[in-house]
């Protein structure tokens, strides 16, 4: 399946693409942008790498695929949102979201979240979609909270960062609790529904 594109009404949602590298490495490389991330980038040559290879197949168990959040206006890529297809059967999505410095507190990570959250569900039929979150990560436990992800739980000292073990806080919502929709079946998988405009969320 190709990855979508996905429009809000502030953003565009797609792929990222190799030409992105050296915006993706600006922010990404940000030490309170990556302070809360797994992957915190020193060269540019791993931003591309990056790109490369979270952007290889859409939708496939076991792996992530990482779409660029662009500006509508001037197409400037002002953050990303990563979908990881959880195995066996990816009907279980984490999702990872990051929003440029310049650009947040202005509802760009709602608003984009929203709608990748709908797709997943109205379109693409998923079953459950996880955040995993650093109890620390303020910003990040509001928009949980905001989007309607309900706290499952909260692991002690279950992440190594590289350095120490750090606390994991798990969000989550079931497609029946996404507006009402009903839950994905096993193998059901519809990719016909066309696709999404202007999100929607819970109530
Ligand atoms: C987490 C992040 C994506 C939020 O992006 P954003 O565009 O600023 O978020 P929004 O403006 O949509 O705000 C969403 C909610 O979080 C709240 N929020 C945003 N930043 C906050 C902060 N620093 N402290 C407390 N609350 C904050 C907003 O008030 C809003 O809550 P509300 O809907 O109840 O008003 C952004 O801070 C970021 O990229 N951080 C670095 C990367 C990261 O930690 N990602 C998450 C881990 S996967």
């Amino acid at each position: 399946m190709a990855a979508p594109i996905l429009r809000t009404k502030r953003l565009i949602l797609k792929a990222l693409e190799e030409k992105d590298a050296d915006r993706l490495f600006a922010y990404r490389s940000d030490p309170e942008v990556y302070r809360y991330k797994g992957w915190k980038p020193r060269l540019r040559a791993e931003a591309v790498d990056f790109i490369r290879r979270n952007t290889v197949e859409f939708d496939r168990p076991g792996t992530w695929f990482q779409l660029g959040i662009y500006d509508r206006d001037s197409l400037e890529l002002v953050g990303d949102a990563g979908l990881h297809f959880l195995e066996p059967e990816g009907l279980q999505v984490e999702i990872g979201y990051t929003i440029a410095p310049p650009h947040q507190r202005q509802g760009l990570a709602g608003e984009a979240v929203r709608e990748v959250i709908g797709y997943l569900f109205r379109v693409m039929r998923k079953h459950r979609i996880i955040a995993s979150v650093d109890p620390e990560n303020a910003a990040s436990l509001a928009l949980a909270e905001s989007l309607g992800l309900r706290r499952e739980g909260h692991f002690r000292k279950s992440v190594w960062n590289g350095d120490y073990w750090e606390d994991d806080v798990i969000y989550a919502i079931l497609a029946e609790e996404w507006s009402g929709t009903s839950g994905a079946i096993p193998g059901a998988t519809d990719h016909s529904s066309g696709p999404t405009e202007g999100g929607g969320g819970p109530g």
